[in-house]
């Protein structure tokens, strides 16, 4: 982190000459409550110690400039005709945050910005909304705007919706946001509001197995379930999903097809889940957890249909191996991390193991990552 820092800051000064304020906005996992978020419902994320490091200071070129260092990419434009750029470019994450800030008519001048990151792409953390809050935070320090970070997370999650082109809840950002250490947050998404859970596993850790794949359809597949998620809360008359129950569900049982029908049940198992996981950790219960969480699991793989062959693999070499709790897909799906509860002892042998199966099976290497639970969004 020291080093993300160090080259960010000297990167700014050395391009511009002046001392910038320094933003650190952190990845997430979650424990669980996949897909639920924008369901209403509720979600178990953390922020991590991986995450962007931001440097910020106003500019008096006519412009505004911001370089992305890790992919040596740099733009410039001008604030009185923002507009998104070509899909897929990382550009639209800051572009996004500067429209929905315009949108709400707050001000904001030219600005220079440097960035760099150590989130691994695609691994599932959240990248993209640690970049949109560090953004967004920056800007309201630079130039006074006055905004909540309820607001900045909802600025955030604009962003992605318009310029970025993901329908997503307000998950990650409100982990990147509010992120508290050594904790994670039980996330209720109607009210927005968490409770904090210490996270001591005492003999046993999470960590984090990356497949090292994205598959390409995880936007559109994603915009796809969320809609099916809101047709059939409109079938059934409800604000959303976690409104329903099982029994309201059979209600409608005719009307849908079987695929959707699975779908919306997973959904309404998944929100029970959580809220089952927050007991169960609050009993010290972890084989419990461990069970919520491969059930969480079956239901992405078999009835949200948001997994992969990669995944699943990872997932079965886990069952395989009794010191492993529970695993399962973490974010979005179709690539990305498992997130596992394993004894402490027999992590090493466990990730030898399935690393080696991943490396035979795949002809690829996956990566493990150790994560500690950190701050939300911040001033370094
Ligand atoms: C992505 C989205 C989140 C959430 C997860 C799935 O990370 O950005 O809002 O829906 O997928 O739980």
């Amino acid at each position: 982190m020291e080093r993300l820092i160090t080259d960010v800051k000297s990167t700014f000064i050395n391009t511009f000459n002046t001392e910038p304020i320094l933003i650190f906005s952190p990845g997430r996992i979650n424990i669980i409550g996949e897909h639920t978020d924008y369901n209403e419902g509720f979600v178990f994320p953390a922020a991590v110690n991986k995450g962007i490091v931001a440097a910020f200071q106003k500019s008096n070129s006519g412009k505004c400039s911001v370089h992305a260092l890790d992919m040596d990419s740099k733009i410039e434009f001008s604030l009185d005709k923002i507009t998104p750029d070509a899909p897929g470019s990382w550009t639209n994450y800051i572009l996004g945050v500067i429209a929905e800030i315009q949108n709400r008519s707050h001000i904001i001048d030219n600005f220079n910005m440097v960035f760099k990151g150590n989130i691994p792409a695609g691994s599932g953390m959240s990248s993209s909304a640690a970049l949109e809050n560090s953004v967004v935070y920056g800007l309201n320090e630079l130039f006074n705007l006055g905004l909540s970070k309820h607001d900045m997370i909802h600025i955030s999650q604009k962003a992605e919706h318009n310029y970025v082109g993901v329908n997503c809840g307000i998950m990650d950002q409100y982990a990147s946001m509010f992120g508290i250490k050594n904790n994670a947050l039980l996330l209720d998404c109607r009210t927005i509001e968490s409770k904090p859970f210490e996270i001591n596993f005492k003999d046993h850790q999470l960590i984090l197995i990356n497949t090292n794949v994205k598959h390409s359809l995880s936007e559109s597949a994603y915009n796809d379930r969320r809609s099916v998620c809101e047709n059939i809360s409109e079938l059934l008359k409800v604000k959303a999903l976690r409104d329903t129950s099982e029994d309201d569900l059979k209600t409608i049982k005719d009307n849908v097809t079987p695929e959707n029908y699975q779908k919306a049940l997973y959904i309404i198992q998944e929100n029970e889940r959580a809220l089952n996981a927050a007991k169960a950790m609050q009993n010290d219960d972890l084989e419990t957890l461990g069970n919520l969480i491969y059930a969480s699991h079956h239901g992405l793989q078999h009835q949200y249909k948001v997994s992969c062959e990669e995944l699943d693999f990872l997932v079965e070499q886990a069952k395989l191996n009794k010191h492993v709790l529970g695993a399962r897909m973490m974010g979005g799906g179709f690539g990305g991390c498992t997130i596992n509860l394993v004894a402490k002892e027999k992590v090493e042998a466990f990730t030898e193991t399935v690393s080696k199966a991943y490396l035979r099976k795949f002809n690829k290497a996956c990566s493990v990552y150790f994560v500690e639970l950190s701050n939300g969004t911040h001033v370094i």
